[in-house]
């Protein structure tokens, strides 16, 4: 309750701060938001991947799961049986976050994608159809989890291509990485404390190249993930980010000469907004 009520403060004050991509004189940011959060097109990709969470919504499985959620540290974390229509509700992206996952990558076209955190495969399906014959690799630390995400890509025939690598991020991000080369696209979604969060962007730093995009969900899920995340935002590596609330965009494009921090809503957000 306490963390909902912190979201709520949170979202009040994103959103009255605020501004639409009428504000935004940055060519590039103009372009991203109307990429990712003006675009209104429709993919029956986005119904496939739904079907697919209201299977799990009203499944009867339940999985013996490796709870990441109940660790504070890199200790190994504990088991417990956890029913899948709970996994499918509580910790997969949003139907609206997906269809931005989607429409980000399907702007960027990137060649090599990085997840942390599959869960059971939403983010990685919308990041994983809209750039198909990409290499993806997506790290998941709870096998039973690592097994569904797999066969819900094989279900929409994502899987080429697309690697769910299961082990804890300490153990695999390094290989990860390697593997990977240079990713265009890194997203950071689970292990949500500061000083992991702080600890798996830096280690993702030397593989960045200058249009590398990092994406962070749940900045605002805590102090701890918000403090974090300002923390990225003055990394002297970041020269821009956006803000859209339940994603958050750094890029370290040195041709960003000065840095610039945006907080972008839709413009139906805020119609009166409109010079
Ligand atoms: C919020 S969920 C990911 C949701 C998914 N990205 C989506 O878009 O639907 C976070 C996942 O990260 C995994 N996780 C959290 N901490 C981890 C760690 N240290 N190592 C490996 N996996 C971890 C959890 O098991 C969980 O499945």
């Amino acid at each position: 309750m306490h963390s909902l009520w912190y979201r709520i403060r949170q979202f009040l004050r994103f959103y009255l701060a605020a501004d639409t991509r009428y504000q935004v004189h940055s060519p590039f940011v103009f372009e991203l938001a109307n990429a990712v959060l003006e675009d209104r097109r429709w993919y029956y990709t986005f119904e496939d991947v739904e079907v697919i969470r209201r299977k799990m919504l009203s499944s009867p499985v339940v999985l013996n799961v490796l709870d990441y959620g109940a660790t504070t540290d890199n200790s190994t974390p504990p088991r417990r049986t956890t029913p899948l229509r709970r996994i499918a509700r509580v910790s997969a992206s949003s139907p609206a976050q997906g269809r931005r996952l989607f429409r980000l990558a399907q702007w960027l076209k990137p060649a090599r994608m990085l997840e942390l955190g599959a869960s059971v495969g939403i983010g990685t399906m919308y990041l994983a159809a809209a750039a198909r014959g990409a290499r993806f690799l997506t790290l998941e630390g709870s096998e039973a989890c690592a097994h569904v995400a797999r066969a819900n890509l094989e279900i929409l025939g994502l899987n080429q291509g697309v690697e769910v690598i299961e082990g804890s991020f300490k153990d695999n991000l390094n290989v990860a990485l390697q593997s990977l080369g240079q990713p265009d696209l890194v997203f950071f979604d689970g292990h949500h404390r500061q000083k992991p969060t702080l600890d798996y962007f830096n280690q993702c730093l030397p593989f960045l190249h200058d249009h590398t995009v990092l994406v962070f969900d749940d900045v605002y899920w805590s102090p701890e993930m918000t403090a974090a995340w300002q923390q990225i935002q003055q990394h002297p590596r970041v020269t821009l980010t956006v803000d859209c609330f339940d994603l958050a965009f750094a890029f370290v494009n040195p041709d960003f000469k000065v840095k610039q921090h945006f907080r972008l809503v839709p413009s139906s957000w805020k119609p009166w907004k409109k010079w």
